[in-house]
C-alpha cells in the first residue's frame, strides 16, 4: 500500500488556482522530491500534506486512509522548514526535546530519545550548547533532530538547506541521504535545485505552474523527459533545443535545421513537413570532421571535462568533452549526434515525441 497519496488535488487562493489536479503516489520508505521553479506550488502541496492548508478539491491519503480532515498533529508527519528558527534560549538538547515535553512525555524517555537522535546526527558533544554557539550546518541538524525525535511516519522538508552556503548544502545533502538510508522514514523533500533533487531522491515529481509534469526516477527525468519543460529544467549544462522541420533522408526521417541535417531517432512520431524541436544533452554532442557545421565560440575547462559552446544553424550548443580539450575560440568545426541521443518534442504541446523510447 502506498504510504502517501494525493488524488486529484487542486488548490485555489481566491480566484487563483495554484495546484491543478495533482496526483502522486509515494511508497513506504521512499525519498521523493518535489522539484520546480519558484511559485510552482511546491510549498502549497507540502502544506496540504502536512495539514497546514486544506485542498480545494481532492483527497489526501495516508496508509490508505483519507486524512483531509485530520489535524497536523494526528497525521504523524514532521516538517523541517527553510527557516528553522531554533529557540535561542534553549540548549540543543532542550530544542530537540521540546515537542516531547509539550506532549508530557516522561523525562527519562525524552532523554533517551534526544540522546539517540543526537547520536545519529553527530550532535552528542553539542547537547549543552545554545544555538548561537553552533555553525549553520549544526543548527540545521538540530532542526532535523527536532523533527526526527518525534519518530514520525513521514518527513516533510521544505528547502531545508536554502540558508546554507554552497559547500555546506552539499554536505547536508549527503547527510540527509545517509540518514534516510539508515532510518528509512518516508521523506518528501522540496527544492528548486535540480542537482540537489537528482542527487538525493528515489523519485522526483517535476512541477511546473501547479501541475506535475513528470514523476520518475532521477535517471528517467534526465534521460527520458516527458516534456520540453522537464528536459530544460533538469541537467547542467542545460539541454540545448533547436527548431527544425522533418524531412525524408536517405536512411529515414531527419530534422532539417538550416543547412544542417540531424537523423531522428527510430520510432519518432512525426511526419515529413512537420515542425519539431530537437534537444540534446552536452555529453551526447561529438565533435567530428563530418556532420553539422559549427564554430567554436567558447571553451570552458572545468577539470574533469571541458564545456565547448558552439554556434551552429540551430543557435548555440554545448558539447562536454572529457578532460582538457584544446580548441581555439573562433575555429571552424563540425559535430555529430547519434540519433538515439536526440530528443524530439512537439513544439505546440511540448510533449516528447521521439528519442529514448528504448527503455
Ligand atoms: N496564502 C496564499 N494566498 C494567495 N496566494 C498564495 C498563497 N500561498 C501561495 N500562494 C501563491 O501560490 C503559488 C504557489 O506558491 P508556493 O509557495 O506553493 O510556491 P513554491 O513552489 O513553494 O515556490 P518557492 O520555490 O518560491 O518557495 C504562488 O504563485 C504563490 O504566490
Ligand atoms: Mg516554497
Amino acid at each position: 500500500m502506498p504510504q502517501v497519496e494525493l488524488r486529484n488535488i487542486s488548490k485555489s487562493f481566491g480566484s487563483v488556482t495554484v495546484c491543478h489536479d495533482v496526483n502522486l503516489i509515494i511508497e513506504d520508505r521512499a525519498f521523493v522530491t518535489l522539484l520546480g521553479p519558484s511559485g510552482c506550488g511546491k510549498t502549497t502541496t507540502l502544506n496540504m500534506l502536512a495539514g497546514l492548508e486544506d485542498p480545494s478539491a481532492g483527497d489526501i491519503l495516508m496508509d490508505g486512509q483519507r486524512v483531509n480532515e485530520r489535524s497536523p498533529v494526528d497525521r504523524d508527519v514532521a516538517m523541517v522548514f527553510q527557516n528553522y528558527a531554533l529557540y535561542p534560549h534553549m540548549t540543543v538538547a532542550e530544542n530537540i526535546g521540546f515537542t516531547l515535553r509539550m506532549r508530557h512525555m516522561g523525562r527519562g524517555e525524552i532523554r533517551r530519545r534526544v540522546e539517540e537522535v543526537a547520536r545519529s546526527l553527530e550532535l552528542g558533544p553539542l547537547l549543552d550548547r545554545l544555538p548561537a554557539q553552533l555553525s549553520g550546518g549544526q543548527q540545521q541538524r538540530v532542526a532535523i533532530g527536532r523533527a526526527l525525535v518525534r519518530e514520525p511516519r513521514v518527513f516533510l522538508f521544505d528547502e531545508p538547506f536554502s540558508n546554507l552556503d554552497a559547500s555546506l548544502r552539499i554536505r547536508m545533502r549527503a547527510e540527509v541521504k545517509e540518514l534516510h538510508q539508515r532510518l528509512g522514514v518516508t521523506s518528501i523533500f522540496v527544492t528548486h535545485d535540480q542537482e540537489e533533487a537528482m542527487s538525493i531522491s528515489d523519485q522526483i515529481a517535476v512541477m511546473s505552474k501547479g501541475r506535475i509534469e513528470q514523476f520518475g526516477t532521477p535517471e528517467e527525468v534526465y534521460a527520458r523527459p516527458a516534456t520540453r519543460t522537464v528536459a530544460a529544467f533538469i541537467g547542467n549544462p542545460q539541454i540545448d533545443l533547436a527548431s527544425g522541420r522533418v524531412e525524408h533522408g536517405a536512411d529515414g526521417l531527419i530534422c532539417r535545421v538550416g543547412e544542417a541535417e540531424l537523423a531522428l531517432p527510430a520510432g519518432t512520431e512525426a511526419v515529413a513537413g512537420q515542425a519539431v524541436e530537437v534537444g540534446v544533452r552536452s555529453e551526447h554532442v561529438q565533435l567530428s570532421d563530418t556532420g553539422a557545421a559549427a564554430r567554436v565560440r567558447l571553451v570552458q575547462p572545468v577539470g574533469p571535462a571541458t564545456h565547448v559552446t558552439l554556434d551552429w544553424a540551430g543557435g548555440t550548443l554545448t558539447a562536454t568533452l572529457p578532460g582538457i580539450a584544446r580548441l581555439a575560440a573562433g575555429s571552424a568545426t563540425a559535430f555529430a549526434i547519434a540519433p538515439e541521443n536526440l530528443l524530439v518534442f512537439d513544439p505546440d504541446s511540448g510533449k516528447r515525441i521521439g528519442g529514448r523510447t528504448d527503455a
